[in-house]
């Protein structure tokens, strides 16, 4: 399956009332190409975006760990090679936040989130994890909530001091090197 067939299975499947259970079904169907056909190599993250679907070909580096956030929209986290682990959480009643469950997703799955869902995404392996991730709208532009990753206080979504973040994180959480010699 090339991206652009299964870009619109997504848009037929949201044109005719589809929701995240459908496209979740049509993220695993398209796993597998997205790991072996070479139409899928050397893609832009954004394969789409409308405002009403955001398709994302995504990787995260061995170790890759993000901040807490939040999406204000579904959205489906498949993965097609390598692993990706979601921490989600609640908010307490102080405030801050509350783990309430971890969910492996291995190679080949794929798993649809709600809109009120709050997680971070860590790769626990020293090997790139790639996948697909499907918005039920433009995430880009939406007004959403990341947590700081320090004070754990709630912010407006700053897609540059998210990736800054990003990358402390993942500094953080690779495993020390030995010193060359
Ligand atoms: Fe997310």
């Amino acid at each position: 399956m090339t991206p652009e067939t299964f870009i619109a299975e997504c848009r037929d499947c949201i044109a005719s009332g589809g929701g995240p259970a459908d496209i979740a079904a049509l993220v695993r169907a398209a796993l597998v190409s997205q790991r072996d056909d070479p139409a899928w190599q050397g893609r832009d993250e954004f394969l789409y975006r409308s405002a009403a679907l955001l398709i994302v070909n995504v990787t995260l580096p061995p170790h890759g760990a993000t901040p807490v956030h939040d999406h204000g929209m579904w959205a489906v986290v498949g993965v097609s090679s390598g692993c990706e682990l979601d921490r989600f959480y609640v908010r307490g009643r102080d405030g801050g936040l509350d783990v309430v469950e971890d969910i492996t997703v291995p190679a080949g799955t794929a798993i649809a989130m709600d809109a009120d869902a709050i997680h971070a995404i860590f790769n626990p392996l020293p090997i790139e994890m790639r996948g697909i991730h499907v918005c039920g709208g433009d995430m880009v532009s939406a007004p959403r909530n990341m947590w700081h990753p320090q004070t754990g206080d709630m912010l407006p979504y700053d897609g540059k001091v998210f990736e800054e973040w990003c990358e402390a994180l993942t500094r953080a959480a690779r495993p020390a090197q030995a010193p060359a010699c």
